[in-house]
């Protein structure tokens, strides 16, 4: 069983690929304003900030494939995800769930007009009883929820993933993987994140994949 190339799953997914593409607009007409803000002190993350309301900035297809499989391998049941968007990641570790015989991702998102367009491409997709969205900051929803997780999926704002890890990391199973994305375009707000995974050996085992704009993998050992 592989659900991400149904048709009507990756129909779905080949739609909001293509849609996403329309980001490289978005991110065009912030350029004035970002770089003011840039001049003016704020840092680059809070400067794009307000501009990427309405942006996707998915994973690729690629990386969908990956995180796919990866979630088949450790036969995932129970995942969670920091950063859902407009869903693209979240459809592919649904579908994972679905094929590994049931369970549950759990997604949380701050933007209310992104939870509108996910929760609608999870109903494209037939995939929402596979899935939660928790609205709101993910340090607040995800604070109360129960373990153990197999599959951790960082995607949110680089400098909250760290906070996450630690929130959550109680509650990973043995085994667990955890992913992190955006390695490259984000080195030095995620140093701490990653010598958070790589310093603790005993605990994770932890390396850097070429996927997309670099995807850290780390297993709970
Ligand atoms: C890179 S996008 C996620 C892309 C998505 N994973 C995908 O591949 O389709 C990051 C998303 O995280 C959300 N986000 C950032 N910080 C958050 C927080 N503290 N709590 C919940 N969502 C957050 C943003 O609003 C944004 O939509």
């Amino acid at each position: 069983m592989n659900s991400i190339s149904s048709p009507r799953i990756s129909a779905v997914l080949d739609d909001l690929h293509r849609r996403a593409q329309a980001d490289i607009g978005v991110f065009l007409r912030a350029l004035p304003s970002v770089a003011a803000g840039l001049v003016s002190g704020r840092s680059l993350m809070e400067a794009a900030k307000p501009h990427l309301r309405n942006a996707f900035i998915p994973i690729d297809a690629a990386q969908g494939q990956a995180i796919y499989q990866l979630a088949r391998t450790r036969g995932a049941r129970r995942i969670v995800e920091f950063g859902t968007s407009f869903g693209i990641s979240t459809l592919y570790l649904a579908a994972a769930v679905r094929d590994n015989g049931g369970g549950r991702v759990i997604t949380t998102e701050l933007e209310p007009l992104k939870i509108e367009k996910a929760v609608a491409n999870f109903r494209r997709a037939g995939l929402e009883a596979e899935i939660e969205l928790r609205p709101g900051d993910a340090l607040q929803t995800l604070r109360d929820l129960e373990g153990p997780i197999d599959l951790l999926f960082l995607d949110g704002w680089k400098e909250a993933c760290l906070p996450v890890l630690t929130l959550l990391e109680d509650r990973l199973a043995p085994g667990a993987c955890v992913l992190c994305d955006d390695m490259r375009a984000f080195r030095k707000t995620l140093k701490p994140y990653v010598d958070h995974v790589r310093g603790q050996p005993g605990r994770y085992a932890s390396l850097e994949l070429p996927l997309g704009d670099g995807l850290e993998f780390t297993v709970v050992v």
